[in-house]
């Protein structure tokens, strides 16, 4: 019953909001068609927090299925349409700020600078798109009067970091026992992991901020510092979370630095400079200097957050044993080949950045490859028949075309381990999973396979494979 009337509540409210937002979006037409620029923008201001409200409103909603569904077969099948839609929102509000990032970086370094200028001009730029030739310009530090569209670059990064908490939220939070805990690294309980994730957060940010006002005045100080800071915090988060978790946090702080540099300082610093040029005062260029800063360091960390979103598909970096060292391994390789892009499009030429990057990117697989196992330890030729049966017994509770797993209701990933044929096509993987990286079975061996079966398939594996 109480169900069915939080529903009926929420459809109403849900109905008036959007009919109020419409009717807003009307009235601002109208007051825009009249001149009226304070009216516009205390509606748009008003219009921004009914946006809100309805983002909240529809998270509401879904609390409110999650209400029908508890305890029934659907709620697994609502938790990945919920992951499946929100990493949708993620990964499309992430490529457009991302792509704003990397364009405006393009634009800064690209800039020409020297000639014909006009006075107040820092450089300008032509550009030829889509079957459209561009010019733009660039101010030394504002025009003298604001022009009335002015397009401001913001809720991609605002929608990117909110998609990006709520995904973790559903993967991590809500299946804490699963993804964000290992028992083997740190025997947490679901609330402390939470907190730790939440709070590690806002500790990051507040000491990037603080480094950033305290140290950039002496860039290698600065950089030192930075390098410290990333190198504690893949340590840090390998010491509490699981591998896969850890890794998806360092890129969730990354993430968060980058979006609270917008709301926090880029953002701000913008809306001074524009009311200081509307009142004919001219802008302090501190706010200028401040947020150039903090958007350029923005542009070092996507590289490496990127590498963090699609880390999950790859175990050997994850699941390796020093998994924190590869992790800024490849957050350093990956930050020094933006770097040699952003030198290129200045039009200078760098010889080393390059070469050294991609060799640290390199040496990390070469050093993640797994060890060739000594033949000695094999005593005996493992036979398929073995594995089989260790398969059997170890696996195919999930993945199997009918699994009989208590969360896995479909094969994950669609790897199955019912036939001899699936298990000796797959014999790759399961080296990988079973062997090098250790993290399956998944769930912190939820079958509880020994170390004697793992070492039995490296065998079988090392002595050719025999069908
Ligand atoms: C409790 C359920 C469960 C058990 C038991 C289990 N797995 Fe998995 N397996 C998963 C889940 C969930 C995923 C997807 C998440 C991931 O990739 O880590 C997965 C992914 C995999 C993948 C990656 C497939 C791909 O395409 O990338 C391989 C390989 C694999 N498992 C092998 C094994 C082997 C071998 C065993 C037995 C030793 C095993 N699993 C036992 C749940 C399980």
């Amino acid at each position: 019953m109480i169900e069915f009337l939080s529903l009926l509540a929420w459809l109403i409210i849900f109905v008036i909001i959007v009919v109020i937002t419409y009717r807003v979006h009307h009235k601002i037409n109208a007051y825009k068609a009249d001149d009226n620029e304070v009216k516009v923008e205390a509606l748009q201001i008003f219009q921004n927090w009914l946006y809100t409200l309805i983002v909240i409103v529809s998270i509401c909603g879904i609390g409110i299925l999650y209400l029908f569904l508890k305890g029934t077969i659907w709620e697994g099948h609502l938790f990945e349409w919920l992951n499946l839609t929100v990493r949708w929102m993620h990964i499309t509000f992430g490529i457009v700020w991302i792509g704003a990032s990397f364009y405006f970086v393009f634009l800064e370094n690209a800039l020409n600078r020297t000639k014909d200028i006009r006075d107040e001009l820092a450089g300008n730029l032509w550009a030829v798109h889509g079957g459209g030739f561009y010019y733009l310009e660039k101010y030394k530090l504002a025009p003298n009067k604001i022009p009335k569209d002015l397009h401001w670059f913001k809720y991609e990064a605002y929608f990117t970091w909110l998609s990006g908490f709520c995904l973790l939220a559903i993967v991590y939070y809500f299946n804490a026992k699963y993804y964000l805990i290992d028992p083997e690294v740190l025997d947490l309980n679901v609330l402390s992991a939470i907190s730790i994730s939440i709070i590690s957060l806002i500790i990051g940010w507040v000491l990037y901020d603080q480094m950033c006002k305290k140290l950039i005045k002496n860039k290698l100080v600065f950089t030192i510092a930075m390098t410290v800071y990333l190198i504690f915090f893949a340590w840090f988060y390998t010491q509490v979370f699981s591998g896969r978790a850890a890794y998806i946090h360092f890129g969730a702080l990354l993430g968060t630095l980058m979006a609270a540099n917008v709301f926090f300082i880029i953002i701000p610093g913008q809306k001074r400079m524009v009311n200081a040029a509307k009142k004919g005062l001219a802008p302090n260029p501190e706010d200028g200097k401040a947020a150039f800063i903090r958007s350029y360091s923005n542009n070092y960390f996507t590289l490496p957050v990127l590498f963090v979103m699609i880390s999950n598909h790859f175990p050997s970096t994850f699941g390796n044993t020093y998994q924190w060292i590869v992790l800024i391994a490849i957050t350093i390789g990956s930050a020094g080949i933006k770097h040699y892009l952003n030198v290129r499009e200045k039009g200078q030429i760098s010889i080393w950045v390059m070469p050294i990057s991609v060799l640290l990117l390199l040496s990390v697989a070469f050093v993640t490859a797994p060890a060739k196992a000594n033949y000695e330890d094999c005593k005996e030729i493992v036979s398929f028949e073995e594995i089989n049966t260790i398969i059997n017994n170890r696996c195919t509770t999930c993945h199997s075309a009918n699994p009989t797993d208590d969360i896995w209701k479909v094969a994950p990933n669609g790897v199955k381990y019912d036939t001899a044929e699936q298990i000796f096509n797959l014999k790759d993987k399961i080296f990988q999973r079973v062997v090098v990286s250790k993290n399956m079975p998944f769930n912190n061996n939820q079958t509880k396979m020994t170390q004697e079966e793992r070492d039995m398939i490296n065998c079988w594996i090392n002595q050719g494979a025999q069908k």
